[in-house]
């Protein structure tokens, strides 16, 4: 008794669901002309998963070759598999271009166990002993926040104020958040070496997710083909792994164990020690580890933080009422002659509902990373055979009309009780839920925090005038990214733009 779905086709399975759901499936493909008389060209892959199950129940499953998928759909399934069957559902399948490239080590997709377990248990301890001493983030993410402002402001001297494009200058100041933290650097304008870094990044995973490459998932050995993004994938490869290692490097060389710099440091002083305590041959800690872990933060910890603040200031643009209210609240709590910090947070609780409401209408990570059964069960009366791929499908939690109230309309007072303060709701999950939730959660909440209330404070963000509204749909990559658009960034009081 497997998950039902739509009958899979000889070799292929369901793959035309991912991506021709129009002509593939005459179902979909209903659903999606349907759709799109009302939203146009907005059914990325959530929404079609999320409308398939309106056909087969809330647990379906779909099939990639013979590659058994099963998709989770609303609340109470997604939590009950990975909060309740946790010590089932919380292993990574074995994906061949994610196996090439990471050699299932790291954080993000390591298997289920207690090497997982141990470097994720190091990076939580080391990421949080950030907040406290002297490798303190506030200062760091303000000092980001300083750049961001100076540039704006630049910008709209120079430009008598016309519209700009937010994306390079946000994901600038999240990469040297996450480039400081872990290699103890930060990108500035002439740093070619890390700016090199960020785009090498950037392109293999644009590579891995947006090109023929993707095929090496179906045929492995396509991997090795002399040409086109086969080549490019590997040569990408190669150079990441340069830069890396010679980082790891010149922080061995220099390593003074009781300061450490950045988490290099604190990673290499670890295996030195579990070195002698347990053993080389005993421990999971080594340099080639560590090098698959600073990639796991910059490609966990870039993209997400950096759409979410996109998605804020859009939303933001669009709901200027919205943002009329969060700018009145920073005013009356913080005013003008400090920037808001994280002791504020408690103070400001308009502002925290409205980042929450952004976070839940785009959830954006809209199918968290998938997860596999690691052993034959049953859940809720299905068998899902050991080895089966599990997507939860985080987006249709956001939008379950059976836990929120006209779940497409946004409202960020759905998030405060009748006293006005922050009401906690257990459907809100933006990073996941259960053994595998994000790492980076405190990190990209104190981001999240700091950079859209020290930015509504500055400015003023509006759409361009006379053009149509903007699509709310996104772009589905990894993450769920708002389609490119620009905005008039006006300053209100100068003193908080430094
Ligand atoms: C995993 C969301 C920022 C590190 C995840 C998952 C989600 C998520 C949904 C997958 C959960 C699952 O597989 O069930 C987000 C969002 C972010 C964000 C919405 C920002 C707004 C960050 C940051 C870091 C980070 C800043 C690192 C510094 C990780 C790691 C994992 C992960 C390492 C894998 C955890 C594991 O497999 O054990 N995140 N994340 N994330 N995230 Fe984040």
């Amino acid at each position: 008794n497997v998950p039902p779905g739509p009958k899979p086709w000889p070799l292929i399975g369901n793959f035309g669901h991912f991506l021709v759901p129009r002509f593939v499936s005459k179902r979909i493909g209903e659903r999606r002309e349907e759709h799109e008389q009302t939203r146009p060209g907005s059914l990325s892959p959530q929404v079609a998963l999320l409308e398939l199950s309106k056909f087969y129940g809330n647990i379906y499953s779909l099939f990639i070759g013979n590659q058994m998928i099963v998709i989770l759909t609303g609340y109470e399934v997604v939590r009950d598999a990975l909060s309740n069957r946790a010590d089932v559902f919380s292993d990574r399948p074995d994906v061949p271009l994610v196996t090439i490239m990471t050699k299932r080590k790291g954080i993000v997709f390591a298997p289920y166990g207690p090497v997982w377990r141990q470097q994720r248990k190091f990076c939580h301890t080391t990421l949080r002993s950030f907040g406290l001493g002297r490798l303190s983030l506030e200062p760091l993410i303000l000092r980001e926040l300083g750049e961001v402002k100076a540039e704006l402001l630049r910008t709209h001297t120079e430009t008598q104020g016309a519209p700009v494009s937010l994306a390079p200058l946000v994901s600038n100041a999240v990469s040297n958040v996450i480039s400081s933290i872990s290699l103890g650097q930060r990108f500035s304008q002439g740093d070619r070496e890390l700016h090199t870094l960020l785009d090498l990044m950037a392109r293999g995973l644009e590579l891995c997710v947006n090109s023929p490459a993707v095929l090496i998932n179906v045929f492995p050995w396509l991997y090795h083909l002399p040409f086109g993004a086969f080549k490019e994938i590997r040569q990408v490869e190669r150079d990441i792994t340069v830069f890396l290692k010679e980082i790891i490097a010149r922080h061995r060389d220099s390593l003074d164990p009781d300061n450490p710099r950045d988490l290099i440091d604190m990673y290499l002083a670890e295996t030195a020690q579990q070195r002698e305590s347990v053993g080389a041959t005993e421990t999971s800690f080594s340099e080639d580890y560590l090098f698959y872990i600073i990639g796991d933060l910059f490609i966990a910890g870039t993209d997400t933080t950096t759409n979410t603040m996109l998605w804020m200031l859009l939303y933001m643009s669009v709901y200027p009422d919205i943002q009329e209210k969060v700018q009145a609240e920073i005013d009356s709590v913080v005013g003008f002659s400090r920037v808001p910090s994280l002791t504020d947070k408690a103070s400001l609780p308009f502002t925290e509902a409205t980042i929450m409401e952004v976070q839940r209408m785009t959830a954006v990570v809209p199918l968290a990373i998938p997860h596999m059964a690691s052993e034959t069960t049953v859940f809720r009366g299905y068998t899902i055979p050991k080895g089966t791929v599990i997507i939860p499908n985080l987006w249709s939690v956001h939008r379950d009309p059976t836990v929120w109230d006209n779940p497409d309309d946004f409202n960020p007072t759905r998030f405060l009780d009748q006293n006005g303060q922050i009401l906690r709701q257990e459907s809100f999950i933006p990073f996941g839920i259960g053994r595998r939730l994000c790492m980076g959660e405190q990190l990209a909440k104190m981001e999240l925090f700091l950079m859209f209330s020290s930015l509504m404070q500055a400015f003023s963000f509006r759409l361009p005038d006379g053009l149509p509204p903007p699509s709310m749909d996104g772009r589905f990559g990894l993450t769920l990214a708002p389609l490119p658009y620009t905005v008039h960034v006006t300053p209100r009081e100068e003193g908080v733009c430094q």
